[in-house]
């Protein structure tokens, strides 16, 4: 067996059992990349603060070049018995060039080395998840450009509530979307502090200059204390914590889809290329994709609690339970970005059935709110009516209110919408209607009434769309 590199003062070899159990190797090897960029910049600072020479750095950076290059080509074999990523590319850089390698350790551990590994691949990460979150966001507002006019019920507990323009509502998914890309913006403001040089968790009296390699790899600036730099593990929970509502916000959209699709509502057909079917029955198109993507909003959102279970309690400064850190991440990342990617697909393969949309949108006085709203304005041009209201200005709300809850009563009593109220039957619920109440009635024209800033009305939603296009550089 080869002797560790921590193995001067052991006298025994670690058994099997614990070597397979504390290796990090098959999952850490992700962080390669950033592990060599990390080298490289620690090489270069060693050698201008006089710490190596300028040629063992030349041999380092060499051999690092070589040894990206073998694992980019999978031919870099990755030993167990060197446990993480770190050890394993030492290692094998000791392998290759011999002394000079020796020499890349100094003034630093394997504690703040793999703390820059990690916020380096978080920030690559969250790049990589703000392109996805910009695709869907493409994809739903020009979905919202093929849709232009659209009315469909809008629901709240689920009942027929009001009308809204489907622009609108794949407008709030964009909105929402935009907050997420905000939450991971800031998150990576937060993560952008370089933890080289904290060494073990003390630093170190090596004459370092930790200025130099934070600004080489791209950080704002090196965190002000070692302690904290390898103790901290709050950017990964704030990450993960983004993710997780990333993720919650697409399992909605995910669970608004799936309902749309079934034969109830049918409000929806997803194309084939994103539907699967039943293995016994011939008939069935499933939209599983969506249903995916809502059932693996569980596993983003677990990887948030394993993590903060994870931290929780622990003393300040590196415990090996931090080794645990890296799956959760790298789960939530991936899993991110394929829910994200999907729903985008999805998105563009999807058609919304008009035809059974509109039959469906009598039902449910969507209208009844429109009308309580006629009412409060209505009366506020009749200056008598107020004075018979007992208040200035218009038919109080709530008044208006039980007005209308009573035409409702009446419709559901004779099985028909408020339109097919006579102005009788109205007037003789109270004398306030007048002729212009059915220009009120009906989603149609209940909906044109909807425009002060940020309803559904069309006019509000054409800017809100405006807005979206130029801000995402839609043509
Ligand atoms: N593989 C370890 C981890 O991911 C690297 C740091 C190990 N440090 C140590 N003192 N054993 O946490």
């Amino acid at each position: 067996k080869e002797t560790k590199l921590w193995g001067g003062r052991f006298e025994e070899s670690v058994t099997d059992a614990v070597e397979r159990f504390t290796e990090s190797i098959s999952y850490d090897k992700q962080l390669y990349k950033h592990d060599i960029m990390g080298s490289r910049a620690h090489a270069s600072m060693l050698a201008h603060q006089g710490l190596m020479s300028d040629s063992d750095r030349d041999s380092i950076l060499q051999g690092l070049d070589k040894i990206e290059k073998q694992i980019e080509a999978g031919k870099f074999v990755w030993r167990t018995d060197r446990e993480d990523v770190h050890m394993n590319i030492e290692a094998a850089l000791t392998d290759l060039i011999g002394e000079p390698a020796k020499k890349l350790h100094t003034a630093r551990s394997r504690n703040d080395q793999v703390l820059t590994d990690f916020r380096l691949w978080c920030r690559d990460a969250i790049d990589a998840i703000l392109s996805f979150i910009k695709r869907l966001q493409v994809s739903l507002v020009t979905l919202a450009e093929k849709n232009e006019g659209l009315i469909v019920p809008g629901y709240t507990h689920m009942q027929r509530a009001q009308p809204v323009l489907l622009q609108h509502l794949l407008l709030a998914y964009v909105e929402q979307l935009e907050r997420d890309a905000g939450r991971l913006l800031d998150c990576r403001v937060r993560l952008n502090f370089c933890p080289l040089g904290a060494c073990a968790l003390a630093g170190t009296g090596l004459p370092i200059d930790r200025f130099m390699t934070s600004k080489a790899l791209g950080f704002t600036a090196p965190l002000r204390n070692s302690i904290d730099a390898v103790s901290d593990r709050d950017f990964v929970l704030e990450f993960l914590s983004a993710n997780s509502i990333i993720a919650i916000h697409l399992s909605r959209i995910g669970e608004e889809w799936v309902m749309w699709a079934s034969e109830e509502f049918g409000f929806l057909t997803p194309s084939d290329s994103v539907s699967t079917g039943s293995s016994i029955m011939p008939q069935k198109k499933n939209p599983d994709p969506m249903e995916l993507v809502r059932g693996k909003s569980a596993r983003v959102v677990g990887d948030l609690v394993s993590l903060l279970v994870l931290c929780k309690g622990l003393p300040h400064a590196y415990n090996r339970d931090l080794q645990e850190d890296k799956e959760p991440v790298f789960d939530s990342v991936k899993t991110i970005i394929g829910m994200l990617e999907v729903s985008a697909e999805f998105a563009q393969n999807i058609t919304f059935n008009q035809e059974r949309i509109k039959k469906a949108l009598p039902a449910g006085h969507l209208d009844a709110t429109t009308l309580a709203d006629y009412l409060v304005k209505k009366a506020s041009h009749y200056p008598w009516l107020a004075h018979c209201f007992y208040l200035p200005g218009g038919v109080p709300f709530r008044t208006s209110h039980d007005i209308v809850g009573r035409a409702v009563g009446c419709c559901v009593s004779k099985n028909c919408q408020l339109q097919d109220l006579s102005l009788d039957e109205l007037r003789s619920i109270n004398p306030v209607f007048e002729k212009d109440v059915y220009e009120f009635l009906g989603v149609e024209n209940s909906i044109k009434k909807f425009c002060s800033y940020g309803s559904t009305g069309a006019e509000c939603v054409a800017s809100q769309l405006e807005y979206w296009i130029s801000k995402l550089n839609i043509d």
